[in-house]
């Protein structure tokens, strides 16, 4: 990896609440508001980068309103399965893919990371290794998410004879596309991403999307750090952030974003971006209707 020199910079974040289709945009405004502010007053008070996207990403799992934490998306047979991904541009990282009844998946994450040797803990792994760290039984589920579930069940049911629920449910779930992210500089320079989320409503129980996966949804190296939206599978097969990250090492954040995006939307990848390269510059982009979106850069704030 290549050294740069470290001088004081200005602390710099930014935050995705999904891409796809807002219903609720005022409620959306107000989550990545307030999780810019929050990572803001962590790297203005002096704290790292890490820290800072920690604190936006972690409140944002707590807002209803975002498909991550408590108010993710259910699974077809009921479950909610949370990934989460955190990673400094040292490359340090850690991991944690279909989590159940954890408030905040995110901070396991960071515990892989510090704790473990290890990148990616899945599963009933992952909880246990959560329970070990001392995170306490929390359902993520609100009884909105639940009767959204059954209402579109009901829906795909009526008047036929389901043999493939599954199937029928794939047609429904790019409706809800969402995530959570967050990507910060602080004052000495260092970057960090963090990524969460409930996956896409009605997925098949067990899946896991490109949040947690290393290079797809969640990447950071010496050239800058990125948190992606969107679908999924169609991320993952694009190694969409770390591609990112590669567009950074001649580009600025907002060009990298760009090119990147254009070839999402020639693969026909429905997704967001929204990153920060080594000079403190952000990007964001979005080939979605819609993404939610907020920075705060040079102390001033943007949201969507
Ligand atoms: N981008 C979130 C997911 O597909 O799980």
């Amino acid at each position: 990896m290549t050294k740069r020199k470290r001088t004081t910079k200005s602390p710099t974040i930014i935050v995705q609440g999904g891409a796809g289709r807002i219903t609720d945009k005022q409620s959306h405004r107000r989550g990545v508001q307030g999780a810019a502010l929050a990572g803001h007053e962590v790297l203005r008070g002096g704290g790292s980068a890490l820290d800072a996207v920690i604190r936006a990403v972690a409140l944002m799992e707590d807002i209803p309103t975002f498909n991550c934490g408590t108010g993710s998306a259910l699974s077809i047979g009921g479950r909610i399965e949370m990934d989460a991904a955190v990673m400094l541009d040292d490359l340090s990282c850690g991991a944690v893919a279909a989590i159940e009844r954890v408030r905040n998946p995110i901070l396991v994450a960071r515990k892989v990371m510090e704790e473990t040797d290890h990148v990616l803990l899945v599963g009933r792994g992952a909880l246990r290794f959560a329970r070990r760290m001392g995170f306490k039984p929390h359902d993520p589920a609100t009884e909105k998410r639940r009767r959204q579930r059954e209402q579109i069940i009901r829906q795909l049911k009526s008047g036929r004879e389901v043999k493939y629920l599954d199937r029928l449910a794939s047609q429904m779930r790019g409706e809800k596309l969402g995530t959570v992210g967050a990507v910060a500089m602080d004052a000495t320079g260092r970057i960090a991403a963090a990524t969460s989320t409930g996956g896409m409503r009605l997925h098949q129980d067990g899946r896991v999307g490109d949040t947690p996966i290393i290079g797809a949804g969640t990447y950071a190296d010496e050239n800058g750090g990125i948190s992606a939206t969107g679908h999924g599978e169609q991320i993952m097969k694009l190694v969409l952030a770390a591609r990112t990250a590669c567009f950074m090492a001649k580009a600025t954040a907002q060009k990298a974003v760009d090119r990147a995006i254009r070839l999402a939307t020639r693969k026909g990848c429905e997704c967001g971006l929204v990153a920060l390269d080594r000079r403190g510059n952000v990007g964001f982009g979005f080939n979605s209707k819609v993404m939610s979106y907020a920075y705060v850069t040079g102390g001033n704030l943007v949201v969507f």
